[in-house]
């Protein structure tokens, strides 16, 4: 007989079916054993009776522990009182891989569940963020490949930073020095003369000293670059983007939604055009809704993104932040130098930032200027510059962070959990 999914098989009805998955639950009498089986698409309750099986083998089935993988054949019927409303009365049943006492259960610690994420990855909740999380990805792609964009990979390993020096990490390169990619972007830049809009989903490296619910050391970004874009085409494409992946998600994954308690009514709110402010509008704001004094030139932090999200169900842009914080890529509005042509988004709900981008700078005085501020050695960027040199156009770009986003969508408390092993400062094992 072949194989069906249990969701299959609970649309199937009635009749013989065949599943396999992993033991969710189980419990035993003298003359039954109920387990509850796991698949990829769902759970659904087997019961196996000792009338039919005879004394030895309901043996075998009385040590079928919590994870034990198994193959079940049988025949499926309604049950109101199962978990799943069916129920599988077993005819035939194989133990693929016995399990040991399997050491997670619902009320462990989550320092726990993060030292056994080899195992504790298998939760209901966690496969349920894992599958909105591959609609995510795959959003982002089908997205910008509809738009005629090309998919671009640039190198991990890189000579110089993007997002300032403190948070690269250092890989010794033969007897030389080089960094863990902070970004795609630079290397985007320089082919975007070649393929004009392109985009990537690559792993991304900071060493973050924050220990927040919202940074982690290695995450992934989904990026794109595009000649000839200044700032209002940027966001255009940034907000679009972040409507069609929220869609993508509500058509693909609504059953995980509902699973994970996310707030699927604001979800259906994020449809274009987002509310938009600079930044100088964002500290009017926050004084007057929350009386939060901000001095202007500080940066917006977890706080005031925090404090700004509960206004809104969708995400905010926010653009034209102080120059003077800002990248070294970043470029002065031409209207008004004290500010730059770039924008964070923020997500609501206290999920903060998650696209930040700008138009890129075709001065390669101020860039200079700037790499010197920062204690860079220009001339390590000489290549960069070469690309304002050779018939240089305006070209924009942005990053999505890719967990950022799941965890906003699936209103995840940490996201630790939206990653199958994290990296953060303090946790890199398993
Ligand atoms: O704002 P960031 O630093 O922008 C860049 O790196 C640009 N070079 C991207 C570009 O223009 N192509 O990072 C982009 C996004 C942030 O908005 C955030 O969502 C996410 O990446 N991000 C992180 N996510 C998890 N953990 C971290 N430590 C993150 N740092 C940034
Ligand atoms: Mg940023």
């Amino acid at each position: 007989m072949k194989f069906i999914s249990i969701k299959e098989a609970m649309k199937k009805g009635s009749g013989k079916v065949a599943i396999r998955g992993w033991v969710y639950r189980e419990r035993g009498s003298n003359k039954f054993k109920f387990i509850v089986l796991r698949d990829v698409s769902d759970i659904i309750q087997c019961v196996i009776k000792k009338e039919k099986f005879g004394e030895d083998k309901f043996k075998e089935a009385d040590k079928i522990q919590i994870e034990c993988s198994t193959e079940i054949i049988g025949t499926i019927k309604p049950d109101k009182r199962a978990p799943t409303g069916f129920e599988i009365d077993v005819d035939e049943f194989t133990v693929v891989g016995w399990s040991d006492n399997f050491p997670i259960s619902k009320h462990q610690s989550p320092e726990f569940l993060l030292d056994k994420k080899h195992l504790s990855l298998r939760m209901r909740r966690l496969s349920a963020i894992a599958k909105v999380k591959s609609t995510v990805l795959k959003a982002f792609r089908e997205f910008y490949y509809k738009e005629g964009f090309y998919e671009a990979p640039m190198p991990i390993l890189q000579p110089i930073q993007c997002e300032g020096g403190s948070t690269l990490f250092g890989v010794k390169y033969y007897d030389k020095q080089m960094y863990l990619a902070q970004s795609w972007q630079l290397y985007a830049e320089a082919m975007i003369f070649s393929l004009e809009k392109i985009f990537c989903i690559a792993p991304t490296f900071r060493a973050e000293k924050s220990k927040t619910s919202r940074h982690l050391s290695e995450f992934w970004m989904a990026e794109m670059e595009a000649a000839w874009y200044k700032l209002p085409e940027l966001l255009n494409s940034a907000e679009r983007c972040v409507e069609y992946i929220v869609k993508k998600v509500l058509d693909d994954n609504l059953e995980e939604l509902k699973f994970l308690g996310a707030k699927i009514d604001k979800l259906k709110k994020v449809k274009v055009p987002f509310p938009r402010m600079t930044y100088t509008e964002v500290l009017e704001f926050l004084e007057k809704k929350e009386g939060k004094k901000i001095p202007w030139g500080k940066d917006l932090r977890t706080i005031e993104e925090d404090l700004l999200g509960k206004y809104f169900d969708k995400p905010v842009i926010i653009t034209h932040y102080p120059k003077e914080i800002m990248a070294f890529y970043k470029p002065k509005d031409p209207d008004n130098p004290k500010v730059a042509l770039c924008v964070d988004m923020i997500a609501p709900g206290g999920y903060g930032e998650i696209i930040g981008g700008s138009q890129r700078d075709l001065s390669v005085k101020d860039m200079t200027e700037m790499l010197k501020s920062m204690g860079e050695k220009p001339e390590d960027y000489d290549w960069y510059f070469d690309l304002r040199k050779y018939g240089s156009v305006p070209h924009s770009g942005y990053g999505l962070g890719v967990e950022r986003v799941v965890a906003w969508i699936c209103n995840s408390d940490n996201i630790k959990d939206v990653v199958a092993f994290p990296r953060t400062m303090l946790r890199f094992k398993p």
